[in-house]
């Protein structure tokens, strides 16, 4: 297939594009409008566009990417009114969000409409919507009149492209029409935002920070915010290891170059500079070609060694905002320049920090030695927590399990356990009764079991009913920090507590059990929202 690059779009004395009669922009226009696929610049990264509300064009997507058809896609469009149709609901705040933020590198995650097809959102019930503000992307949408389904215009695996340049690495061949837009303002991509939920979540940290966030709606959850501090995050960075990621597309080990990437463990300051130092130093005495990505105070320090490496810099080494445009030039030009070892200047995780550190330790997770972290982030057993295991934390695992039986997910299955009783005593009647008369579900076998250490060590997730349970856990195992929430909070960012029932009347128990159920369908879809591969 030929490719053709539309570049030379004029501009108004305004600033704002125009396409005159007969520019080649015209031609990618109607392409799009008949099922083809455009690349096209965005204030973030490039996308890969299609027609969102066209199946068949959409599977082209992932066939030029190589990318797996089970990870949903973000849909642009250029106006918010274009995004009522796509939805079935905008809450309040959502609203908030849009008028503060769009155009702009934020998506918003809402309950999907019967009009997105199932390719575009993987089978999701929910819908990935952003208005983008770069004004060669707004010119496209708006001519288009359509809503395009687009990720990122990369060959599945490699670092988002921030230049026409890397699309044509990546693509040529593959689509008929890239349009220039120079290079993208970000660099990074945009920051999703689940807000179907209470409040708005966090799934993929990005150029709008959750500091905006919560400042704008009251409060936020999700990677970025509570998240990484309640998470041992620091620690998990310096072990090269990232929190379970929410967003689908966070589980690939993805924005990586081939070159093995080190970081320095501390995250700023003069202990940094003498880390990437020392690092320099290894890499010369193991042999490595190395490059550096930092700022120009590091970069003049490691001269200063007097060691050959390729520096390049992305200007004063507190300008993290430049780092985050650059680094993804960064890492495909040390690609080029057969560089083996990327050293790469770290910053705290605030601001932008959050989503350059965020990209970072997942280009270095694909090269890091511990080839078990990619398997890591996908959650197989879950485990609930209450007091006694002997209602509601087993009523949580019948259930998911019941679930997962019938088909609706296949990978993982749950467990159960109590924080303070016994091992091997039976489910309450009460709670057994419910379970049958509600779902048909049979809790006899149940034996209770007391938390162990081993039990938080073995599942990927954990789910408690209150936050006493999650506080107690965390008080004692703080290591696992990361992997321990409430069921609710869990299943859609509420802060409610999942009371016991103990020693009130059958209605309590079958309202409890209720309130577990409809938890845990949530959590479910979130967890396999997580592992979609
Ligand atoms: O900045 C960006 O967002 C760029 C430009 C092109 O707009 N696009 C982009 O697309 O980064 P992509 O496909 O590389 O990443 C989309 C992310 C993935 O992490 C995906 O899992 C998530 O958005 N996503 C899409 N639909 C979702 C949904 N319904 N629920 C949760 N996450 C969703
Ligand atoms: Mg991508």
């Amino acid at each position: 297939m030929k490719t053709f690059i539309i570049d030379r779009i004029p501009q108004k004395e305004t600033g704002e594009y125009y396409a005159p009669e007969g520019h080649p922009i015209l031609k990618a226009v109607e392409a799009i409008r008949n099922g083809e696929l455009v690349a096209f610049p965005t204030e973030t990264v490039y996308g890969l566009g299609a027609n969102a509300l066209d199946p068949i064009a959409v599977k082209k997507i992932f066939t030029a990417k190589g990318r797996p058809s089970d990870n949903p896609l973000i849909v642009h469009v250029f106006s918010v009114d274009q995004i009522e149709p796509l939805v079935s609901e905008i809450p309040g705040y959502a609203r908030t969000l849009i008028r503060r933020f769009m155009p702009g590198p934020i998506t918003l995650v809402f309950h999907k409409s019967a009009i997105v097809p199932d390719e575009v959102t993987a089978g999701l019930d929910t819908v990935a919507v952003r208005i983008p503000s770069h004004p060669v992307a707004r010119l496209f949408l708006k001519l288009a009149g359509i809503p395009v389904a687009a990720p990122s215009a990369n060959i599945s695996g490699k670092p988002s492209p921030t230049e026409l340049s890397h699309v044509f690495t990546d693509l040529a061949g593959r689509i008929p029409y890239m349009i220039d837009g120079g290079s993208s303002d970000f660099g990074l991509e945009s920051t999703v935002v689940d807000v179907t939920g209470d409040e708005p979540s966090i799934l993929r940290p990005g150029a709008v920070t959750a500091e905006e966030i919560a400042a704008c709606c009251g409060s936020v959850s999700g990677i970025g915010s509570d998240y990484e501090r309640d998470s041992g995050y620091a620690n998990a960075m310096h072990n090269g290891k990232v929190g379970s990621p929410r967003s689908p597309g966070m589980k690939y080990r993805h924005y990586a170059p081939r070159a093995e990437i080190q970081l320095p463990s501390a995250s700023f300051g003069e202990a940094q500079q003498d880390d990437m130092v020392r690092l320099l130093r290894e890499a010369h005495q193991a042999g490595h070609k190395t490059g550096v990505y930092a700022g120009d105070g590091i970069l003049e320090a490691l001269r200063a060694t007097g060691i050959r490496f390729t520096g390049l810099s992305f200007g004063p080494a507190d300008n993290i905002a430049a780092a985050s445009a650059g680094l993804f030039n960064a890492l495909r030009q040390m690609d080029e320049k057969d560089i083996d070892l990327i050293l790469v200047q770290t910053a705290p995780a605030r601001g932008i920090g959050t989503a350059y550190m965020n990209r970072l330790l997942k280009a270095a997770g694909k090269s890091s030695s511990d080839e078990s972290h990619a398997t890591r982030t996908e959650i197989c057993t879950v485990l609930f927590v209450c007091s006694g295991n002997t209602c509601r934390s087993p009523m949580a695992e019948y259930y998911y399990n019941g679930r997962t039986d019938s088909g609706t997910n296949d990978r993982c299955r749950a467990n159960s356990a109590g924080i303070a009783t016994f091992n091997g005593l039976s489910a309450t009647e009460e709670a057994m009764d419910a379970m049958q008369q509600l779902y048909g579900i049979d809790m006899a076998h149940h034996r209770s079991s007391r938390l162990h250490e081993h039990m938080l060590e073995e599942n990927d997730l954990i789910l408690t009913m209150q936050h006493s349970h999650k506080a107690a856990i965390l008080k004692d195992y703080p290591q696992f920090g990361r992997k321990v929430f409430t069921l609710a909070e869990y299943a859609q960012g509420t802060g409610v507590d999942i009371e016991d029932p103990f020693g009130e009347g059958s209605e309590a128990y079958e309202e409890c059990a209720r309130a577990i159920a409809g938890f845990v369908d949530k959590a479910i879809e979130k967890i396999r929202l997580n592992n979609v591969s």
